[in-house]
């Protein structure tokens, strides 16, 4: 009796295991272009998060630059990674390398937004997160 549940058990296991593996959903992750891995590396050699955050996250000498393609637009966000600013250093990067800082930062920018928009903040401080975005 004990063995036959066992051996059912088993064989509900060894089908569920089975159909997880042929329709497992690998289509799901968000391909990633060269220039964006290439920002990347750039980023962090050149450790702009020192003074710039994502998503809240690191020095607080600049500005949050999660959604900043979207916010100030591509062309305004190279001329500012190109040329700097009385506060932000000019690093002499070539163009091709803030085209490819750009593209990371615009693949951020896809991935979600950074600042809570003031009427999503509840009186108490804690904030809804909306999960249609
Ligand atoms: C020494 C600190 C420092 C480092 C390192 C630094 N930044 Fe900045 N960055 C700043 C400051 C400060 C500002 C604001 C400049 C201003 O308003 O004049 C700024 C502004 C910017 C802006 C414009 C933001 C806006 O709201 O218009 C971009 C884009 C930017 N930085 C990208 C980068 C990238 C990419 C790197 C790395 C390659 C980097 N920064 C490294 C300090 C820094």
């Amino acid at each position: 009796m004990f063995l036959r549940i066992w051996i059912l058990l088993f064989l509900v296991f060894l089908s569920y295991t089975i159909y997880l593996y042929i329709n497992c959903d690998t289509g799901r992750q968000i391909p990633v272009e060269r220039a964006v891995v290439a920002g990347r590396d750039l980023w962090q050699k050149k450790n702009c998060q020192a003074c710039h955050q994502l998503y809240g996250l690191g020095g607080y000498m600049g500005p949050d630059l999660t959604n900043i393609t979207r916010t100030k637009g591509e062309n305004s966000t190279a001329i500012f990674i190109k040329y700097g600013t009385g506060k932000m250093p000019n690093l002499q990067l070539s163009d091709a390398e803030v085209q490819n800082l750009v593209a990371y930062l615009s693949w951020v920018d896809k991935s979600g937004t950074s600042k809570v928009p003031e009427n999503k903040v509840h009186w108490s401080g804690t904030y809804l997160i909306d999960t249609k975005q």
